[in-house]
This record gives C-alpha cells, structure tokens and sequence, in this order.
C-alpha cells in the first residue's frame, strides 16, 4: 500500500464518544445574531417570523435526526435532547454536533425566504453548539427550567426596554430605569405606562417552543416535558417538510 507509511498519524486522532446511557442535549445558537437582527430589521424585541424560522429549523431536525425526542427554543437558540439509549454517528460527539449544527444552519438560510419574503439575505447566517450529557431525567429537567428562566427574563426586560425606547427615552435612560427592577416591578411598568398586561403576551414570546413528536415513547416524553407543561408555545412536529 502506497500509503502506509503515513498511516501512523490515524493515531493522533482521539476517541470522543459520548458518556453511554445519559440524554446528548445539543444546544445551537446563532452567531452574531445581534448584528444579524439589525442588520435584517427584525422586529423588537422579538419577531415573529425570526422566531417561526428557527421552529421551523427546529421541525426539520426532529425529522432528519430521529433520535432527537424533544426540542426547546427561544430567541437565536435551539436545544435538542436525544434519547438516553441513542447511538447515533456511535454517539462520538464531533460528529454529532458538527452534523446537527451543520443542517441547522443549512436549513435556516434555505428556508428563509419563506419567512421573509421580500427581505433579502445579507451574508450566510451561522450558529455555534455544544453538547452536553445529562445522567437524569431531573437534571435534564433543570436544564430546559435554566433556559426557559432564561428565556422569561430576558424577554421581561426586553419588552420594557424597548417599550421605553419606542416611547422616547434613550437606551441609556431606559436601561437606567430598568437597573435592578423585580418582575413585578417591571409588570407594575408595562401595566401603568404602557397599558401591557405581560401575561398577556404571545406565549411563544414569554416561554419560548418546543418541538416534539407525538408518537415517541410517551415515559420519555413526559419525562422531559414537566417543566413545560404549561407552555402554550409549543410547536407538535407535523412533518411535512417540502424539498
Ligand atoms: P453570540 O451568540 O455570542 O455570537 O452573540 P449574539 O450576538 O448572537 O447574542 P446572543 O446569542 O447572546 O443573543 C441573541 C441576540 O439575537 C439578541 O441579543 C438579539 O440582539 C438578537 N435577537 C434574537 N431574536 C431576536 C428577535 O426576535 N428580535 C430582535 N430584534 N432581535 C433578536
Ligand atoms: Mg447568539
């Protein structure tokens, strides 16, 4: 064999499998989306068919990984659990996590156009991911709680400061105000200067989707998904994908 010689660096290659029998969470989320946001007038502080486009992503993954159970999003970011018992790409972690957010991305620029029509792409979106073994089902829980928290406070505060904003007050009095409120502080606000009931407010805005396919394994399922019972965000995984 003609290469043989060379064969020896097979060796510098290190083995990254995924600890076995644990829930591979894969967490992407857009690189530099907030001068993508801008740069394409998303509207503030959140848009609608920003947020439909990464569902939309989120649905074309459940469909080209199969071992994706249930998918949790908000903002530019996406989490996707894989069931404990998966073992796929033999769970190494380079594959997994340059595949899924490889088809993420591609997706997110291919279907583009149908969220925004008559907005033209600037440059290629792309995302980063990490991927993460959780051991339980409670931890795992603790997870998607972590980051739909994340999800409630970040849009609380978001709503108020561009409520100020768009009611004239620059981002440094806005944010001013804003320093070292409470959630009912902030409630307290939308309510009386802005006549915003917050709970009133699309779920997807203040919970965040899931995606999810309704025939899995219902003990996986409604393992993971106490935490977010209550959404109203949710997105069912209807496959209907057209390409
Ligand atoms: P890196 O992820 O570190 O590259 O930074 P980033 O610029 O992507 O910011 P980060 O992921 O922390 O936060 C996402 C950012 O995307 C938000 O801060 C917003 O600026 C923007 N963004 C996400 N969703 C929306 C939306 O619906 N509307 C608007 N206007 N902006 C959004
Ligand atoms: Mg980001």
């Amino acid at each position: 064999m003609a290469n043989s010689n060379y064969e020896y660096v097979k060796s510098f290659e290190v083995e990254d499998r995924l600890m076995p029998s644990t829930w591979i969470v894969v967490r992407i989320d857009g690189c530099h989306f907030h001068r993508f946001s801008e740069d394409h007038e998303f509207d503030k502080p959140n848009d609608e068919r920003a947020l439909n486009l990464m569902n939309s992503c989120a649905m074309a993954m459940l469909e080209e990984f199969p071992d994706i159970v249930f998918a949790y999003g908000v903002s530019d970011e996406y989490s996707f659990i894989l069931k404990k018992t998966s073992q796929l790409y033999e769970r190494r972690a380079s594959k997994i996590l340059s595949l899924t957010v490889s088809f993420f991305s591609s997706v997110y620029g291919f279907m583009w156009k149908e969220f925004f029509p008559n907005k033209k792409l600037k440059y290629p979106p792309y995302f980063d991911g990490r991927v993460v073994c959780y051991p339980s089902a409670k931890i795992l829980q603790d997870y998607l709680a972590w980051r739909q928290v994340d999800c409630h406070i970040n849009n609380q505060y978001n709503t108020c400061f561009w409520a100020l904003v768009k009611s004239g007050k620059s981002k440094m009095e806005a944010h001013n105000l804003l320093k070292g409120t409470q959630t009912q502080e902030k409630n307290e606000l939308l309510f009386q200067q802005f006549s915003i009931n917050y709970n009133t407010l699309p779920a997807m805005f203040r919970k965040g989707s899931c995606v999810f396919k309704d025939k899995t394994s219902v003990q996986e399922v409604s393992l993971v998904l106490d935490p977010l019972t209550t959404g109203k965000g949710r997105r069912y995984c209807e496959v209907q994908r057209g390409w």
